[in-house]
């Protein structure tokens, strides 16, 4: 299992050190792998706390470009060179708020890759698309266009968050994660050998009270959790239900 917390543009620098070192403090014994994405400015004072843990820190986007003028982005290299070791690429609230289209998503995991850093690949179907039969199609072509074709190295977790769960604290039945879950794992079988048993995430409004229903579904190989990965137990309680699972 992998469990990651997505901070999105939350707190200030001292809510995420005190954040970043109370999980590094009470991560238990055997957890699964967990990393923290903080807003960019607070990378290196979360990295300094979870030096010491298993806690691995990554960044929340970057550049297709390896450097240049790009006021603002933040390149794969700059993420690698201050201690990151992934990246979130494609979340919904880039693809929305920044226009991010799947050829901007494919350059940027490129470019994570050869940075040498992993990725989570964010895909999801809106309430629409869901509505309308075409969830399935939407987040295949998510695939097909995000993906690098072949893929080199194997360092990309693909994370399955539904638009329409994302933040409004309603999660997918646990049939619909696992039907969603089983089509992409045919789909990387099938398409990206190297990622054949690569971790399926899932994410939308995921907390401790529902963890447990969203670990046992098919082919769920951990959560990014927004929201909930803000407070220190409630991030716990679901590294302790993916425990359990
Ligand atoms: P949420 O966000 O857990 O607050 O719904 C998940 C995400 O956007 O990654």
């Amino acid at each position: 299992m992998f469990i990651a917390g997505n901070w999105k543009m939350n707190g200030t620098i001292e809510q995420a050190r005190t954040l970043a070192r109370q999980l590094a403090n009470q991560l238990p014994t055997g957890a699964p792998t967990t990393a923290l994405f903080p807003p960019a400015p607070h990378l290196s004072a979360v990295l300094a706390e979870v030096a010491e843990s298993p806690i691995f820190v990554g960044g929340q986007d970057c550049s297709p470009h390896v450097q240049g003028a790009h006021t603002g982005d933040i390149s794969a290299g700059m993420l690698a060179d201050i201690g990151a070791r992934g990246v979130i690429i494609g979340h919904s609230e880039r693809r929305t708020n920044h226009g991010e289209t799947d050829a901007e998503i494919h350059a940027k995991v490129s470019a994570a890759m050869r940075t040498g850093i992993g990725v989570i690949l964010c895909v999801g179907e809106t309430r629409e698309q869901r509505e309308a039969g075409e969830a399935e199609a939407v987040v295949r072509a998510q695939l097909a266009a995000g993906l690098p074709d072949p893929l080199s190295g194997n360092a990309v977790t693909v994370a399955y968050e539904p638009v329409w769960a994302i933040g409004t604290g309603k999660v997918a039945t646990r049939d619909d994660i696992s039907t969603m879950h089983r089509m992409i794992r045919a789909w990387l079988r099938a398409h990206q050998p190297p990622l054949a048993e690569t971790f399926i995430l899932y994410g939308g409004s995921v907390k401790a009270a529902n963890a447990d229903d969203v670990f046992a579904a098919d082919e769920v190989g951990g959560a990014l959790v927004g929201g909930a990965s803000l407070k220190a137990d409630d991030f716990l309680g679901i590294i302790t239900a993916a425990m359990n699972a």
